[in-house]
Order: C-alpha cells, then sequence, then structure tokens
C-alpha cells in the first residue's frame, strides 16, 4: 500500500492514528482545493462501526443494506468486506454488485413493482430473493422467473417516521395478504416469507414489534395453505443521525422476535439504508455570494453556496429537518452572528436550506461544514442548471482498514491507499 499525502476520491484513503473529520476537510482546502467545487468526506469507519453495533445487539438480525441510499462503490465495497449483504431497487443496482463479484445470494430485490427487462435480467442472473405487494407482480414474476424466490410485503406504518412508505407499498395484511398467497399458491409460486418497512426515520419503536406480529399471523395463514415460510425481512427505517441511540429499537425488534418467532429456524433479515450511512459524511460548501438585507431594525445575511436543494439537500424539499451548518474555519470567523439565510446555488426560488440561522458573518470563498449528509443526499443529487455532482472523498481509520484489508473485494483490485495526515 503506498502512502499518499493528498486525497483522490476514486480511492479509500486509511488515516493513521486518530483523527477529526474537519481536520481532513481543511486539510482539503488548505492544501489542494480549487475553491468552488462542493466536496464531503465519508468516514467508512463509522459505517463499519454501525455494522459490528447492530451485529451485537441484534444478533438474530442478518444486514442488508438499502444501497439506494447512498450507492458509493465504496460504501459497497467496505460493507461487503464486513460481511454485509445488499437489498436493490433495480437492475443498475444489481449489475454493479454482480461487477464487483458480490455473490448473487447475497442480494434481494425488493422493489415491488419491478420492470420487465430487470425481471429478465435477475432471472438470466438467477438473482432469486425478490418482493412483491400485488396480483399484477405475481403474474409478471410468473412468466419470467417463475422459480424465484419471493417475500410478501406487508404494510404496517408507524405513527411517526421521517418518510412514510405504507401508502405506496405493501398490501394489507389482514385483507390483501391471504388472498395474494392463495393467487401464489394456484400459480405453483415459491413464497419464502415476508417483508414491511416501517418508513424512514422511524420515530415509534413500537411499530415493530406490531409488524412482527403481523407477519406470525401471515405466517399462520401460509402454512394452512401449503407454505412453510421461513424467511422474515424487518425492512429499514432505523434513524441515521449521528446522536442516534437504535438500543431502544434493537430491544422491541429482539422481544418481538423472541416472542412470536421463538423457532431458530427462520432467517431474519433487515435492510437499513440511512442508518449506515447518514452518520458519515461531512459535507463542505463554499460560499458563492452574499447580499445584507435590512428587516426592519435587523441586519440579515443572505448567503449563495454550491449545494442546493437539488442536490445534497433534496430532504428539504420532504420537510425532513436537515443538518445546520458551522463555519469550517470557525477562527477566521467573526464572533457576532447575524440571522442568516442560505440559498442554494440553481434559479430556482425555492432553492432556500436554511431561513434565519445564527451565523458568524462570512465572506465570499469561506467554507461551511454540514454534518450527517450520508444519506439520500449524493444519491438524489441532480445536475439541475449544471452543476456537478458531489465529490466525495472516503476515509478509514486503521482499525477498520485491518478488518477488511484481505478480503477479497480488494484483494483483486485494490483502492486502500495510506494517507499521512500530517505529512506534507
Ligand atoms: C424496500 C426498502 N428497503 C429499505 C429501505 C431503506 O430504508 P431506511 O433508509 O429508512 O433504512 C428503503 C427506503 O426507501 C426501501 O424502500
Amino acid at each position: 500500500m503506498g502512502v499518499k499525502c493528498l486525497l483522490n476520491a476514486n480511492e479509500i484513503s486509511v488515516v493513521r492514528g486518530k483523527y477529526q473529520v474537519d481536520d481532513i476537510c481543511r486539510r482539503i482546502v488548505n492544501n489542494y482545493y480549487d475553491m468552488d467545487e462542493l466536496f464531503g468526506v465519508m468516514d467508512l469507519s463509522e459505517v463499519v462501526r454501525r455494522f459490528l453495533r447492530l451485529k451485537e445487539i441484534m444478533p438474530r438480525v442478518e444486514q442488508f443494506y438499502a444501497m439506494k441510499c447512498n450507492p458509493n462503490e465504496n460504501i459497497l465495497k467496505v460493507l461487503a468486506a464486513v460481511g454485509c449483504n445488499f437489498e436493490c431497487a433495480s437492475m443498475n443496482e444489481i449489475n454493479r454488485l454482480l461487477n464487483l463479484n458480490i455473490d448473487q445470494n447475497r442480494i434481494i430485490f425488493a422493489n415491488p413493482s419491478k420492470p420487465i427487462s430487470h425481471l429478465e435480467y435477475v432471472a438470466k442472473h438467477q438473482v432469486m430473493k425478490m418482493v412483491f405487494d400485488s396480483e399484477m407482480e405475481l403474474y409478471k414474476i410468473h412468466k419470467l422467473f417463475p422459480n424465484a424466490e419471493l417475500v410478501l410485503r406487508f404494510r404496517c406504518d408507524a405513527k411517526k417516521a421521517d418518510f412514510m412508505l405504507g401508502e405506496k407499498y405493501g398490501c394489507n395484511p389482514i385483507r390483501d395478504a391471504p388472498r395474494l398467497l392463495k393467487i401464489a399458491k394456484e400459480l405453483d409460486l415459491n413464497v419464502i416469507g415476508v417483508s414491511f418497512h416501517v418508513g424512514c426515520g422511524c420515530k415509534e419503536p413500537e411499530v415493530y414489534g406490531r409488524a412482527i406480529k403481523f407477519a406470525r399471523d401471515i405466517f399462520n395463514f401460509a402454512l394452512k395453505i401449503g407454505y412453510a415460510f421461513k424467511f422474515l425481512d424487518i425492512g429499514g427505517g432505523f434513524p441515521g443521525e449521528l446522536s442516534t441511540d437504535v438500543k431502544p429499537l434493537t430491544d422491541i425488534v429482539n422481544e418481538a422476535l423472541n416472542m412470536h418467532f421463538p423457532e431458530d429456524n427462520i432467517r431474519v433479515i433487515s435492510e437499513f439504508g440511512q442508518y449506515y450511512v447518514a452518520g458519515a459524511c461531512t459535507l463542505t460548501s463554499n460560499i458563492l455570494g452574499k447580499r445584507k438585507i435590512q428587516d426592519g431594525n435587523t441586519e440579515k445575511i443572505m448567503y449563495f453556496i454550491n449545494d442546493s436543494v437539488h442536490r445534497n439537500f433534496v430532504n428539504k424539499v420532504c420537510d425532513i429537518a436537515i443538518a445546520v451548518p458551522r463555519p469550517l474555519f470557525p477562527n477566521s470567523a467573526s464572533t457576532t452572528e447575524y440571522k442568516s439565510t442560505v440559498w442554494g446555488c440553481t434559479i430556482e426560488s425555492n432553492d432556500k436550506i436554511h431561513e434565519n440561522i445564527m451565523l458568524p458573518e462570512l465572506n465570499c470563498g469561506d467554507y461551511l461544514a454540514f454534518e450527517g449528509m450520508g444519506a439520500y443526499t449524493q444519491a438524489c443529487e441532480s445536475n439541475f442548471c449544471g452543476f456537478s455532482k458531489t465529490l466525495v472523498y472516503t476515509i478509514i481509520d486503521e482499525f477498520t482498514y485491518g478488518l477488511i484489508k484481505n478480503d477479497e473485494i480488494f484483494k483483486t483490485n485494490s483502492n486502500l491507499v495510506e494517507f499521512k495526515l500530517n505529512y506534507c
């Protein structure tokens, strides 16, 4: 492994010793950054820490990563190396994993309404596990991939979540699930179990208990019509903010599994997305422009930065709380704070990232750091108005390096490079 003092966005930089992500961002700016390109630093050690934590506190549940949340290839490689599997929404996502030589049995295709060409693709590559929630999907699968292993998705919504999915996906567990299972049986399809998704950023831990109870009821019905289910997918939904403690959620999952699925021959999986990556990425935006305005007696400042609600702040459009920035170089910032509005870089007038937050006075070329920007950010970014996509540098610490370096995925095509924080 060569030693470098510059980061390269295609590589995973192994940082020796203790470090702060902010220091790495500052170093990028000071040493080789050309001012106004938006960049982020993704600490993959945090992603792995979260994987290991779940393994410890929710040991019955096998982890799959919902790659739609952040499909950065280095995240995929590192998670694959520590033993995480993958949930995919499309053929292109599956194709990326297969190109990394990730075994097709480590993938679940959990989009309940799959395009025909994607079904043909998974049939060809024998990606067996897939989700359905409608009669139409059963007929499609019967025609194109009749020996697929099917998972029935039912609806069970959290009372409060950042993003509800139930209106769109998941059949009614009482009214529709038995009907769909009977149709599947008539078509001689291989249904192996059930899945649910309580909603992204779940704020009601108890919902996992309710959903696991529904799952048991569907297992019991299935047995009556000749399906001995062995597969339970508890979906995604764990929050990912840095401050999140998932223990209350895992306690409820563990307890519900013990109560409703005491048998140990049931394979239980999860498909978390934001839990792994949200807290792992710090974005560094540049102040492109500034205007002072007078609002009554108050002087306010408007900033224009090189990020946008059409780039990493898509969540803003869905009314989900977004990171509050801080100056990346606090010492050079003034001490007086002003009510500030932070606008995005596109010409669109709703492209407002924050309004009336307190910030010290900043100038053109200064940097703002936004923490906790790894989930549904770069994955949802558009190039509206011609701005190029965020450049993301990935780093890991020595401990994580030790865990992954000998995995097959890094043997054939290693992009692990030692990075000396104080080298030049
Ligand atoms: C089928 C499926 N699984 C998993 C996820 C990941 O959800 P989260 O990021 O809330 O964990 C999603 C998100 O939309 C999803 O649709």
